[in-house]
C-alpha cells in the first residue's frame, strides 16, 4: 500500500509518500520559519498564503522523489484539523483535487492522531497497542491511552497553556528567538537549573491534568526582577534550565499518575510513548527516561524529525486506519469539511479544574 500524506495545519508545508511497511519512500518539508520570525510567532494569514504558494510544487517534488505516478497511489490523505484553518483548507483541498483527478480514496486525518501514531512509523520495530502516550505540541499537552487507530482515551490535558506554547512564550520573553522550543533547549545547556526557584504547577495533585501558565508567568516575574538592562547570557541560561527542569518534574509527576490508571486497564503493557514537537527536546527525553526506568516501562520516542510536524505521520495515520478497517470504511467523503476542534477522545470530560496554583 502506498499513501501520499499532506500536512499544512501550522507553519510547515509538508508532504510524504509512505508504504504499508512503514517505509518513508520520499518526503519534503518546507519550513516557514523565516516568514514568521519577524513577528516572533506564527501569523495565521502569512501561514495560509505560504501554504497556498508552495503546496503543489512540494507535492510534485515529493512524488518525483518517490518515482511514482499519482495513479500508483492507493490513497491521498491530508490533515483535516485541528489547526490553523487557512492552512488546513489548503491541504484538504489539494488532497481532494488529487483524489478527484486520479479517482483515489481521500482521507482526512486528525493532526493529533498523526502525532499519536508517529512512534509506530518504523520499518524496524513497531510499538504495540495499547500504550500510554504523552502528546506535547504547540497546541496540546495530553496523556492518552492509545488502544488502536481511532481508539483513544484521554487521561489528562492542560487546563491552560500547551507545553510548546509555554516554551515559545518563555523564549519570546527572554528575547532568544523563534521557534522557542529549540532556543530554550540550546540556552539551557550550560544553565544552572537550581539558581531560580520555579514552581511545579499541578505536581502532587490528584489526576493527570497539566498547567503551564503559572510557570511561564514565574519566568517573566524573575526576569523582570533582574537588574535593569538587557538580560545577561547566564541569566537566560539559568532561567531556561530552570524552566525545563520544572517542566520535566511536572511531566514526570503527571505521567506517574497516568501510568497507575493505565496499568489498571492494561496490566501487561509497558510502553510509554512520547510525541509532538516538544518530544524532540533531549533534556525532557532524558528526564522521562529516568522515570521510565523507575517504573520499569519502555520509553519510546520517534526521531526528532518525526516529532515535529511532517507529512509522513499523516500518511501513516491513514495507512493505520486503512489496515484497521479496510479502504472502503477508512475513506472520507469528498464533502468532508475541515474541523478546527476535533478531540481524539470526544467522550473525555473537561479538564479537572481551572485556576490551579503551583
Ligand atoms: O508538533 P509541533 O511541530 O506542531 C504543533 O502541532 O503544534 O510542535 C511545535 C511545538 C512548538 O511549540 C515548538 O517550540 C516545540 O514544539 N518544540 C520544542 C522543541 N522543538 C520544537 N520544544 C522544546 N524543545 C524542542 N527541542
Ligand atoms: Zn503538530
Amino acid at each position: 500500500m502506498i499513501v501520499l500524506g499532506i500536512e499544512t495545519s501550522c507553519d510547515e508545508t509538508a508532504a510524504a509518500v509512505v508504504n504499508g511497511d512503514g517505509v518513508i519512500i520520499a518526503e519534503t518539508i518546507l519550513s516557514q520559519l523565516d516568514d514568521h520570525r519577524p513577528y516572533g510567532g506564527v501569523v495565521p494569514e502569512v501561514a495560509a498564503r505560504a501554504h497556498l504558494e508552495h503546496v503543489d510544487v512540494l507535492v510534485s517534488k515529493t512524488m518525483a522523489k518517490a518515482r511514482i505516478n499519482f495513479h500508483e497511489l492507493d490513497a491521498v490523505a491530508a490533515t483535516g484539523g485541528p489547526g490553523l484553518i487557512g492552512g488546513v483548507i489548503v491541504g484538504i483541498m489539494t488532497a481532494k483535487a488529487i483524489a478527484t483527478a486520479c479517482n483515489l480514496p481521500f482521507l482526512a486525518i486528525n493532526h493529533m492522531e498523526g502525532h499519536a501514531l508517529s512512534a509506530r512509523l518504523s520499518k524496524v520495530s513497531r510499538v504495540a497497542f495499547p500504550y500510554l502516550l504523552l502528546l506535547m505540541s504547540g497546541g496540546h499537552c495530553q496523556l492518552l491511552n492509545v488502544r488502536g487507530s481511532g481508539r483513544y482515551k484521554r487521561l489528562g490535558t492542560t487546563i491552560d497553556d500547551a507545553l510548546g506554547e509555554a516554551f515559545d512564550k518563555t523564549a519570546k520573553m527572554l528575547g532568544i528567538g523563534y521557534p522557542g522550543g529549540p532556543a530554550v533547549e540550546a540556552a539551557a545547556k550550560n544553565g544552572n537549573a537550581a539558581r531560580f526557584a520555579l514552581p511545579r504547577p499541578m505536581k502532587g495533585r490528584p489526576g493527570c491534568d497539566f498547567s503551564f501558565s503559572g510557570l511561564k508567568t514565574a519566568v517573566r516575574h524573575i526576569a523582570l526582577g533582574l537588574p535593569e538592562g538587557p538580560l545577561l547570557k547566564t541569566d537566560i541560561s539559568d532561567l531556561c534550565a530552570g524552566f525545563q527542569a520544572a517542566a520535566g518534574d511536572v511531566l514526570a509527576d503527571r505521567i506517574n499518575h497516568a501510568l497507575d490508571i493505565f496499568f489498571t486497564d492494561h496490566p501487561d503493557s509497558n510502553s510509554l510513548v512520547l510525541a509532538g514537537g516538544v518530544a524532540a527536546n533531549q533534556f525532557l527525553r532524558k528526564r522521562l527516561k529516568i522515570l521510565a526506568n523507575q517504573r520499569s516501562v519502555d520509553l519510546i520516542a520517534p526521531p526528532a524529525s518525526l516529532c515535529t510536524d511532517n507529512g509522513a505521520m499523516i500518511a501513516w495515520a491513514a495507512i493505520e486506519r486503512i489496515q484497521d478497517v479496510g479502504i472502503e470504511n477508512a475513506r472520507d467523503n469528498l464533502n468532508f469539511k475541515p474541523r478546527p476542534r476535533w478531540p481524539l477522545d470526544p467522550d473525555a470530560p473537561k479538564a479537572a479544574f481551572a485556576g490551579a496554583k503551583a
